[in-house]
């Protein structure tokens, strides 16, 4: 068969999205293309014909890693590995749940709301190649579908919410270069179960705005950090790496955080990322006190500015304004 003519690559058309996102189904979902250098590419697939993945296989060789597609077909890509991973409901070992189908559709509402954000494609691909580690993690480990579980019976806020503070932690940690498994994965983990804590808090408690709870109600809500920490603690593929992000998510580098008011170094460094992650996916997921303003890369830029310096320490606070930076900023 004759190779396929090269294409020019372009920025503005194409994002990467890694492998293994791509190419566990027979039929292409989108025309996927490698890129041989800098400015060239080639078609290693076509839309809706059967994928060849010796072909791909002989890319994965040569330390290919990631695939490129076109923007356009992103929505497509997404919905398909929400679906995929629906089909896990099937699989032995994986309890049928309901609450497992609700977490893949508020899933999908958070991609897709993520893809409408004038973000940069590298966090973008990051993101989405986690919808995949979550149903390998769900696949591996029972115990997982359970505590996933337990985050969506908080209600579809809270899950969004969770979602959303996994997303921006990656994108932080694509700023940063953070690669190691050794950290993304805790810091994954980490920031999906954070607020884990909140199912021993009363319900009535969890509607409240935090601006409008008395002193004692206060008290009440920042303890579950620490509650966390002891529902997390027993199950055997939780590390103390993730245990320490979970009891320290709330601490701030200028000490007035809680529970501990741990102050700048003295604050375990993912848990003070996922700690900005969490203030991120309030104001990006429009969740909490952030639900009333509307998102826009202004307001985005004045908080990096303004607090994320000074609540999460400079080198964080730049990661920040790199993901919300506009382009004709650059
Ligand atoms: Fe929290
Ligand atoms: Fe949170």
């Amino acid at each position: 068969m004759a190779e396929s003519a090269e294409i020019l690559f372009s920025d503005a058309t194409f994002l990467a999205v890694p492998v293994s996102s791509l190419i566990h189904r027979k039929t292409a979902i989108a025309d996927m293309f490698v890129r041989l250098t800098t400015d060239r590419m080639v078609r290693v697939a076509a839309k809706g014909a059967e994928i060849d993945s010796e072909r791909i296989h002989r890319y994965g060789e040569k330390n290919v890693r990631h695939l490129y597609v076109y923007k356009i077909d992103l929505s497509d890509i997404v919905s398909d590995l929400v679906r995929g991973a629906e089909g896990l409901n099937q699989i032995k070992n994986v309890p049928s749940d309901l609450r497992i189908a609700k977490f893949f559709s508020i899933a999908e509402s958070v991609y897709q709301e993520l893809m409408q954000l004038p973000i940069t494609d590298e966090s973008l691909g990051r993101a989405i190649r986690l919808s995949t580690e979550i149903s390998d993690s769900m696949r591996e480990k029972p115990d997982f579908t359970k505590l996933l579980g337990t985050v969506v019976s908080l209600g579809d806020e809270f899950t969004r919410h969770s979602l959303g503070t996994v997303v921006m932690a990656n994108m932080i940690m694509v700023q940063l270069k953070w690669k190691a498994q050794k950290v993304v994965q805790p810091v994954t983990m980490g920031a999906f179960f954070h607020d884990i804590g909140l199912k021993e808090l009363p319900r009535e408690l969890l509607e409240k705005n935090p601006v409008e709870m008395s002193q004692a109600e206060t008290q009440l809500w920042q303890t579950h950090s620490e509650i966390g920490v002891r529902l997390l603690n027993p199950i055997p593929f939780v590390t103390p790496d993730v245990l320490r992000i979970v009891q320290e998510h709330h601490e701030l580098a200028n000490g007035a955080g809680y529970p501990q008011r741990l102050r700048g170094e003295r604050i375990f460094p993912l848990a003070r990322l996922v700690s900005m992650a969490n203030s991120m996916a309030h104001d990006v997921f429009k969740t909490g006190a952030a639900a009333s303003q509307p998102f826009s890369m202004e307001m985005m830029a004045q908080k990096v500015e303004h607090v994320y310096a000074t609540m999460y320490g400079g080198d964080l606070a730049k990661a920040a304004r790199r993901i919300f930076k506009k382009e004709d900023d650059a």
